[in-house]
């Protein structure tokens, strides 16, 4: 791996800092219809801003009270719809370490302001900080959340931690410390903060295979949210080994195109968008349960079909299972259990 810790952090600040300065319609979001919620009328450059591949919020991780961590702020969008559920000051923390994103999201907070009588930009408490070292303690968190930032960090898993060596002008040094790589670190700290039972909602980009070194080196692609992407199964196997024993999935759909001859592939490689929320309970023995919107229909003589280990399906009607469950009951080899394939879109009502 060619990547200089050190080095590759400060490229991934300028490119940010600059995103501050002036909206890049190239980072990151993909064209589609803006979410619409009743009552919140976003600033315009919000959504120049929106440098997010998916998006966060979702109403089933709506809870009373419950105080939101949103790591990464740029130009303040999901922020602001965090806020919308959330009405009260400092209900929504926003971390960010790029000063002129923070001060770029301040100001649209603003606009925001002005534009919907329900909102004061208080809500939303901007903090300096990195997403590999929270401002934020142990446990106080209900519900953490990152857009399309988690992709640019490095992996242990990959041996792309970093080389080693010594600190650089910024202080920092050039190992990743004691967790392994920057996603693994990343995703101990969303950990350490939520409380038992508390919900990471994620999006980023995966890609279909490792892509090959020459574009994860690449520090400024990386940044970009283009080259850094994991595998949809190394991106789930991160999230369960810092501790998350459920995910669910909730969208997975085209995100970019990277072209053979502009890329240097063999291949073109189509990256997908990848939107799913890690509950923090333990794993189990066997294994996590990973919801993608798989079904068991049971559709024998009797009422209903009980497998033993508290999945009861009743007769003719779909019951949502998790990727374990499914490829147990369809191992039964029964005619009289159908297993649906993934919907990619899972939204509640899980087996275990
Ligand atoms: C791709 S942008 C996504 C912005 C926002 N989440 C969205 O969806 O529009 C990445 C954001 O993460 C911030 N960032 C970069 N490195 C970070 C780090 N180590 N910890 C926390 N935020 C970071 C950048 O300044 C930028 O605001």
């Amino acid at each position: 791996m060619g990547l200089s810790r050190v080095s590759y952090h400060t490229t991934v600040r300028q490119v940010y800092r600059k995103a501050a300065e002036v909206p890049d319609g190239s980072l990151c979001c993909v064209p589609q219809a803006p979410m619409y919620m009743p009552g919140l009328d976003i600033p315009s450059i919000m959504h120049e801003m929106n440098y997010g591949c998916g998006s966060t919020v979702h109403l089933q991780d709506m809870r009373e009270d419950q105080r939101v961590l949103y790591v990464g702020i740029g130009g303040g969008l999901e922020a602001l719809r965090f806020a919308y559920f959330a009405r009260r000051p400092g209900g929504v923390i926003a971390i960010d370490p790029v000063r002129e994103m923070r001060e770029a999201a301040r100001k649209n907070l603003q606009l925001a302001a002005r534009l919907n009588e329900w909102f004061d930009p208080s809500f939303v408490d901007i903090r300096d900080g990195d997403a590999l070292d929270l401002p934020v303690d142990d446990a106080t968190v209900g519900l953490a959340a990152q857009n399309c930032l988690f992709n640019i960090f490095t992996t242990a898993g990959s041996g792309e931690s970093g080389e080693s060596g010594e600190s650089g002008e910024s202080g920092e040094s050039e190992e990743p410390g004691e967790s392994g790589g920057d996603l693994e670190r990343a995703l101990a700290e969303m950990h350490r903060v939520l409380t038992p039972a508390g919900r990471l909602s994620m999006s980023d980009p995966v890609a279909p295979c490792e892509l090959p070194a020459h574009l994860r080196d690449d520090e400024t692609l990386r940044a970009q949210c283009i080259s850094g992407c994991l595998t949809y199964q190394a991106y789930i196997d991160n999230i369960v080994e810092a501790g998350f024993g459920t995910v669910e999935v909730r969208s997975r759909r085209p995100y970019r195109l990277l072209d053979r001859e502009r890329y240097g592939l063999d291949e073109s490689v189509l990256l997908e968008s990848l939107e799913l929320c890690g509950i923090k309970v333990a794993v189990p023995d066997d294994g996590p349960c990973v919801f993608t919107g798989r079904t068991a229909i049971y559709s024998g003589p009797e009422p209903s079909f009980d497998d033993g280990k508290g999945h009861v399906l009743l007769r003719d009607l779909p019951q949502g299972v998790c990727d374990k469950t499914a490829a147990a009951l369809a191992g039964l080899g029964r005619t009289d259990i159908t297993v649906t394939p993934p919907t990619w879109h899972y939204t509640g009502d899980g087996c275990c």
